[in-house]
């Protein structure tokens, strides 16, 4: 079942994991923002970078960088620009394409580049191609950023769940975090796409969430989008048993962990 179907419902669903690692990224890492910027935000989705650096420059009264936002799912590409619309998002363009072939953007087009929650979503065979592309996009001495997932509880919602309703254990196994929440492999993609290993660098961003409500969390997780993305293969006699399974994972990661971890790798490379 592909993400893109659920384009439009992806944004509202996630971005509560999903933000909190660009602000850390845009806050503690990156160069300061000012509108004689180029930013790709790459595998885009609709556009969650995007809108945090609109709304950091409007809290700081700056005019927003140009930005380019490329995403290989046609329905999140239609999603980001709704948003352009909706949010007034005059210097960004959105594009579909594979970010193992930025055939659309020139070679030190940008100064920075974000892929947030991106890199371990590609394919593995051009997990390379797409950061030698990042490479040749970026200006000499710009810098890219990447999130991978290091500890989630998503993850583990889906492999629970899957487990609780009897699933075959491919379908458990597919949301396990596997290599991409270990740092070398990211690193050693960034170093196979050509980026020098001293200047590749990694840091741990923490989330934990949940602690005050319990049926909110559950309401939340029980909405079209993780209902439809988690039970899409499950039979009809399976699929209303989502929320119960749900709601059980929550209260044992709750007593486990003191609430729903959202853990990742942040990794800076510099060209
Ligand atoms: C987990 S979402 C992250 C979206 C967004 N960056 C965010 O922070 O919410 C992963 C995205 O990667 C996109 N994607 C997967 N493979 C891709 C590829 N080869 N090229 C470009 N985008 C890709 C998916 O369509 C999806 O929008």
């Amino acid at each position: 079942m592909s993400l893109n179907s659920f384009a439009h419902l992806y944004e509202e669903a996630t971005i509560v994991e999903s933000r909190p690692s660009v602000l850390d990224i845009l806050d503690n890492y990156a160069p300061q923002l000012h509108s004689d910027m180029s930013i790709l935000d790459l595998a885009c989705g609709s556009g969650t970078v995007t809108r945090v650096i609109h709304e950091q420059c409007s809290a700081k009264n700056i005019k927003p960088p140009r930005i380019v936002g490329v995403d290989i799912g046609d329905m999140f590409i239609e999603a980001f620009n709704e948003n352009k619309k909706a949010y007034g998002w005059e210097t960004a363009q959105g594009f579909v394409g594979d970010a193992s072939d930025l055939h659309m953007c020139k070679d030190g087009e940008f100064d920075l580049v974000i892929m947030n929650y991106g890199l371990f979503a590609v394919a593995d065979a051009v997990a390379n191609k797409v950061t030698a592309e990042i490479r040749r996009v970026l200006k000499p001495g710009g810098r890219a950023f990447f999130t991978v997932w290091r500890d989630n509880f998503i993850s583990r919602m889906f492999q629970g769940t899957n487990r609780a309703v009897g699933r075959p254990q491919e379908e458990v196994d597919r949301h396990d975090l596997g290599k991409w929440s270990l740092a070398e492999t990211s690193h050693d993609t960034l170093v196979a796409g050509g980026f020098e290993p001293s200047k590749v660098k990694h840091f741990r961003h923490d989330d934990t969430f949940g602690l005050a409500n319990q049926k909110s969390l559950v309401d939340r997780f029980d909405q079209p989008f993780w209902k439809n993305v988690g039970t899409a293969a499950w039979t009809d006699d399976q699929k209303p048993r989502w929320r119960a399974e749900v709601e059980k994972l929550i209260l044992k990661e709750q007593e486990e962990r003191g609430g729903l971890q959202a853990n990742c790798w942040i990794f800076v490379a510099e060209k």
